[in-house]
């Protein structure tokens, strides 16, 4: 369904590694594009980086909401963000999407593409999807015409009325579907879901666009724990496939689903590492866990 990211970057690798061992010069034909290989519409991640900010600040009225803060993430990595409010993880994301531009520092996605250049739909169609915490589906329709209005967005009006699914994105919606848990519920109305429901109905319009990187603000916000750990089980399947970065207060939910666990603290990071780690870190406990 979706490329395989981790893949696709080795494949890169190996061919380029290839065609410069075959135009080899007398000069010893060094690879001296090797850190660039910039194909268009794709994100190169051969740096093994899909996202990677640096020293990025931003202030609002005098207030630093994001302070030199630096963190990267690996392609297919399910990165897990905590920390306490108003430590500047939604603010990250608004900076990451366009929606704020920070006063200094570098946000790149991939090797080539700075973030900083692109305005917020230009973001979205490089392929960052993002999940607010309220849901935002159209209660009117199906959950069949949500995921199928996913597609035609960005597209102009004319193109909408004209537009009918193809085969292979036919193929794609019902394998979303599947991913999230609402095959028998494709001709109900939106509006008639329950609240984790229509979490992932948003969730299944972001893999619509087929986002190489999800970014999810507290997904799991008001969901029973029944759909708690069906949200673990979704988003664990979605990694490798997709980035993602996660951001959540709800601790067990972190737990079952985290690798890398970043902490965030007046706008920059305070720690890092498995959640056992940040867990038992004293300065974390001070500022979050400890309350
Ligand atoms: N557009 C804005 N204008 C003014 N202040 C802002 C703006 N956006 C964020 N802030 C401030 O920046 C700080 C960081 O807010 P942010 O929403 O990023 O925190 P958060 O880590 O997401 O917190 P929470 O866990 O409560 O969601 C807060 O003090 C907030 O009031
Ligand atoms: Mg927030």
């Amino acid at each position: 369904m979706t490329p395989d990211l981790l893949e696709q970057g080795a494949r890169r690798v190996e061919a380029h590694a290839k065609k410069s061992v075959e135009g080899r010069t007398e000069s010893g034909g060094r690879a001296a594009g090797f850190s660039r290989i910039a194909t268009p519409g794709e994100v190169d991640v051969t740096h093994g980086r899909i996202l990677y900010l640096e020293d990025v600040s931003v202030s609002f009225d005098g207030f630093k909401a994001i302070n030199k803060l630096s963190l990267d993430i690996a392609p297919g990595e399910l990165r897990c963000i905590i920390g306490p409010n108003g430590a500047g993880k939604t603010t990250m994301m608004d900076i990451i999407t366009g929606k704020t531009r920070p006063d200094s520092g570098t946000v790149y996605f991939g090797s080539t593409i700075d973030l900083l250049r692109h305005k917020e739909a230009e973001i979205a169609q490089l392929g960052i999807g993002r999940k607010f915490q309220k849901p935002t589906v159209f209660e009117q329709l199906t959950v069949f015409e949500n995921l199928e209005l996913a597609l035609k967005t960005n597209k102009g009006v004319k193109a909408s009325m004209v537009f009918r699914l193809d085969s292979a994105q036919s193929d794609r919606l019902a394998e979303i579907l599947h991913t999230i848990h609402l095959v028998d519920g494709v001709r109900r109305l939106a509006g008639n879901l329950s609240h984790g429901q229509k979490q992932w109905l948003e969730i299944g319009m972001l893999l619509m666009q087929d986002p190489k990187l999800l970014l999810l603000d507290e997904p799991v916000a008001g969901m029973t724990d029944e759909e708690t750990a069906r949200t673990a089980e979704l988003f664990l399947s979605l990694k490798g496939k997709h980035s993602l970065m996660v951001v959540e207060h709800d601790m067990s939910f972190i737990r079952s689903i985290s690798e890398i666990v970043t902490v965030l603290c007046d706008g920059s990071v305070l720690a890092q590492g498995t959640l056992d780690e940040v867990q038992s870190d004293e300065r974390v406990i001070e500022v979050y866990l400890g309350r």
